[in-house]
């Protein structure tokens, strides 16, 4: 079988989020279950410089305002890819969405649409020697894709392969205004509520979840949460309708990127049965962010964008459990400013036991959550989310909101759960600040019974979530 991956970020060329993460492992596990795989991106500038071996294989003229598209393959990693060089849409510096200011590119829908243009160009003979039998989209950067591959099937005929789209994240929609509609050279009739408008406006995502041969999310619990009203997004009548076609697979954990005992970009390297190297991350991570040296109370980490979805106020209103019992907190993260600089207050106020640090940065993600003891995902929701499992992996105890995949993979440290040993963190039911308070006071709880602790830890790092078992699923997903 032959797939052809359609998707924005890949890891380690360019990431914004979980999506690269996996995007960078997925096609590779495919891969290992004998089948070929090969992704398509826009031309950013980390693609082009990223492509090895590049080769011209199509020219596909002028579309959306972009002059001369060419099609370039070669390698990106391990994995075989087309990159689409248009520069007056996709040379930008920056973010892949939005300019340096944050203020996403007017030119979105152009750019996105030419992306999933070319997906049914590529499929359709521009390069004759590859004939994929599935197409997979990712969010709404590809939900035009399965909308452009009908649009040809009706407009020339002959076989397309099936489609498949994977909703990461059902509040990021791709919303333009009807005006543009003309633009995209679909058919008329795909503009109606069965089809990709959405409230008199035109939905990207929509247009992948309605035209879709399949649709996928990337945890069972998120698959069942997006077909109700509250967590719908306004999508939720068309996901019930769509259910027999809706699967939620589990994303995993890349052992090449997260694993403590293959880890090159931490302190010390360790595994479940030679923690010494934990204790001399913890130090380094203390030594590294200003934190007092001390080792009787837990260490809190955040490794997280910072928008409303991640709950990240929450720790703010509760920081003074974590300070009143001794404890730290190192956060790393970027996005909205007001929970930018109420982090930065806190650290100025506390030094020796808040560090913040702003920004992206690869290399600190990996630091924290070595060192790290607790590691905070309190989302308001969250579809899969992958710190969760990173620290998981890295016996870095995860505290997190009982909501998409965050409950599908972190079993709480109850009474009952410790004595049948499945607890593997610590989950709060309610979002709100008193339940996750309570969630907080049950780690220092269990941090000062040792071997509570090193019991919940070593079931933390035996969870396998492994990009074997969902590329089996995914495969099965294709096969049908
Ligand atoms: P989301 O995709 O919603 O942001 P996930 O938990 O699925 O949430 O994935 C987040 C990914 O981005 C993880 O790999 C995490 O380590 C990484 N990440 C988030 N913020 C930062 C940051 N400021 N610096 C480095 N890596 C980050
Ligand atoms: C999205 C979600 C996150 C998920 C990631 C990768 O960004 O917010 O929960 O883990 O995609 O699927």
């Amino acid at each position: 079988m032959k797939i052809l991956h359609v998707c924005s970020e890949v890891f380690p060329f360019l990431k914004t989020g979980g999506l690269a993460d996996v995007t960078g492992a997925l096609p590779e596990a495919l891969t290992k279950l004998n089948t070929e795989n090969k992704i398509l991106v826009p031309g950013f500038p980390a693609f082009m410089n990223g492509l090895a071996n590049k080769k011209l294989v199509a020219n596909l003229g002028s579309k959306f305002t972009a002059e001369n598209i060419e099609i370039y393959s070669g390698k990106l990693g391990n994995v075989d890819a087309y990159v689409i060089n248009a520069p007056e849409l996709y040379d930008r510096v920056g973010n892949p969405y939005s300019d340096s200011s944050g203020a996403a590119y007017v030119d979105n829908y152009r750019r996105f649409a030419l992306l999933s243009w070319t997906a049914a160009k590529m499929v359709n003979g521009a390069d004759d020697t590859w004939h994929p039998d599935v197409v997979h989209g990712h969010d709404w950067h590809a939900g035009l894709m399965p909308a452009y591959i009908k649009a040809h099937a009706i407009h020339y005929g002959g076989k397309q392969p099936k489609t498949v789209l994977t909703v990461h994240n059902l509040a990021y929609q791709g919303v333009f205004p009807a005006e543009i509609y003309h633009e995209l050279e679909l058919p008329q009739h795909f503009f109606g509520v069965d089809g990709m408008e959405f409230y008199g406006q035109v939905s990207f995502l929509k247009a992948g979840l309605f035209f879709a041969d399949e649709i996928t999310t990337v945890s069972p619990t998120y698959a069942l949460e997006i077909q109700t009203e509250e967590q719908g997004c306004g999508l939720s009548g068309l996901l019930r309708a769509r259910h027999s076609q809706l699967s939620g697979v589990l994303n995993g954990v890349d052992p090449q990127v997260w694993s403590p005992e293959q880890d090159n970009t931490i302190a010390t390297k360790y595994s479940k049965n030679k923690l010494d190297g934990k204790k001399a991350c913890r130090v380094a991570l203390q030594k590294y962010t200003g934190l007092k040296l001390q080792d009787t109370s837990p260490i809190f980490v955040v490794v997280s964008r910072l928008t409303e979805q991640k709950g990240l106020h929450l720790v703010v209103e509760g920081i003074k459990t974590i300070l009143e019992r001794g404890g730290q907190i190192a956060i790393l993260g970027s996005g909205e400013e007001p929970i930018e600089s109420a982090f930065t207050h806190l650290a100025k106020q506390y030094p020796e036991h808040v560090a913040v640090q702003l920004g992206y940065d690869e290399s600190h993600a990996h630091r924290l959550i070595a060192g790290g003891d607790v590691i905070l995902v309190p989302s308001r929701f969250e579809p899969c989310g992958l710190t969760q499992l990173y620290g998981l992996a890295y016996g870095t105890l995860p505290l997190v909101h009982r909501v998409g995949g965050l409950r599908d993979t972190v079993t709480d440290t109850s009474l009952e759960n410790l004595v049948d040993n499945i607890a593997t963190g610590f989950v709060f039911n309610e979002f709100n600040v008193n339940d996750y308070n309570q969630a907080v006071k049950r780690a220092f709880a269990l941090y000062s019974y040792s071997d509570g602790w090193s019991k919940v830890r070593s079931k933390g790092m035996s969870q396998s979530f492994s990009w074997d078992v969902a590329a089996e699923k995914y495969l099965e997903i294709y096969q049908r």
